[in-house]
């Protein structure tokens, strides 16, 4: 029988702790099938850092590329530690991850599930996803700083956009709204970002040709994040540069339950390298090591994973477990096992 190959980097802080739980439910899920898991751990993050002073060295990256799929947790370091400057691992080891392996379109679903408490007031029917570029936009390190640390210091992190990375990603963005509620929002910044912000909206305007049913909407990003708070209804699918995207998504989760529900995948939709399936969330320094961390979000990862590696039932029994736990959850606080747990024997009983 068939044997996925799945690489599993748990990260630091929070992520090791939700990592483990979505690997328990993987099991659950895939137990009768005829598709097995193999998984390779890879030791990388902050911590690693500290110890070794690697952040993604060339080997690794070339493992990494040789597994079917990676299951990722979080990295960095709290935000007040000093003895890892802010950015290093961010950059130079999940953001070469994403680069690296051509993850371009980074999927965020925002979806309210039954029982979820949602901090708006009347949230309606919340169910959209975020097509996120994931390999252009400010997050390159197109920029530098001249003069640093003086009255004059001049810094630029340049946004760069390209034909070919905006038409991906918006054609991907297209094919999801058609298989949705043929409803697609760009979400961007033409009136001020006018080089950019033209280009996706000629984009937009060209590749939806192709897709005529596909009603077309536009929004700033500034009233994009009035519309998700008064009426978070009206989105299908949004796409929208790296950037815009990761504020967004935050957002996104907030309203639909919050960050330890907001589950991602980093697709690389040419499959030419493995794609990575992860939380929206980060390490949550302030939480790391007590259990107190929701690995929900960490688990519908997991989900998404399935449906990428062509497994549609074992994602969708994941996504009913989720959905079933959810809908009984209570006031009562329960650890991150806990909560793995009941999912999981949930599958089993399913
Ligand atoms: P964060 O997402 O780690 O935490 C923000 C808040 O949300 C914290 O209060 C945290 O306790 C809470 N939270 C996060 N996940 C949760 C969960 N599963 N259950 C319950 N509560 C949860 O964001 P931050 O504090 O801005 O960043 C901390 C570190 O993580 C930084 O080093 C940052 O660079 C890094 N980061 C990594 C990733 C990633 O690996 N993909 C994503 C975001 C941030
Ligand atoms: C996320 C994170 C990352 C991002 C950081 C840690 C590089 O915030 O996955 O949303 O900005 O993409
Ligand atoms: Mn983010």
């Amino acid at each position: 029988s068939q044997a996925f190959s799945l690489a599993v980097i748990p990260g630091d802080g929070i992520g090791p702790e939700v990592v483990a739980e979505a690997v328990k439910v993987l099991r659950a899920a895939t137990a009768g099938e005829a598709a097995g898991f193999e998984l390779t751990e890879y030791k990388l993050g902050a911590e690693h850092w500290l110890a070794t002073g690697e952040t993604l060295p060339e080997e690794t990256l070339a493992k990494l590329r040789t597994h079917d799929a990676i299951l990722f947790g979080a990295v960095g370091a709290a935000p007040g530690d000093t003895r890892i400057p802010s950015g290093i691992i961010e950059r130079e080891m999940l953001l070469k991850l994403r680069f690296s392996l051509d993850h371009y379109v980074n999927l965020r679903p925002a979806k309210l599930f039954p029982g979820v408490p949602s901090p708006l007031a009347n949230p309606g029917e919340i169910d959209f996803v975020v097509v996120r570029e994931g390999t252009e936009g400010p997050y390159v390190g197109n920029g530098g700083a001249l003069r640093v640390g003086t009255p004059h210091e001049i810094a630029t992190e340049v946004s760069v956009n390209t034909a070919h990375g905006v038409e991906r990603v918006v054609r991907d963005a297209f094919r999801r709204a058609q298989s949705r509620r043929r409803k697609l929002t760009l979400v961007h910044k033409h009136n001020v970002l006018v080089h950019a912000g033209h280009l996706w909206r000629r984009t937009v305007e060209a590749v939806g040709r192709e897709f005529p049913e596909v009603a077309v909407d536009y929004l700033h990003i500034d009233a994009a994040t009035i519309f998700m708070v008064t009426d978070p209804a009206r989105f299908d699918v949004i796409v929208t540069d790296n950037l815009f995207g990761d504020i967004i998504t935050d957002l996104a989760a907030a309203i639909t339950g919050g960050i330890g529900l907001a589950a991602s995948g980093n697709i690389n939709m040419d499959r030419t390298a493995p794609s990575m399936f992860e939380p929206v969330h980060g390490s949550a320094p302030d939480i790391a090591g007590q259990q107190k961390a929701d690995p929900t979000a960490a688990i519908l990862s997991v989900a998404l994973m399935l449906d990428h590696l062509g497994l549609p039932g074992a994602a969708a029994r994941v996504q009913e477990a989720v959905e079933k736990d959810i809908a009984g959850r209570g006031s009562a606080a329960r650890t991150t096992s806990e909560v793995g747990d009941a999912i999981a024997s949930l599958l089993a009983v399913g």
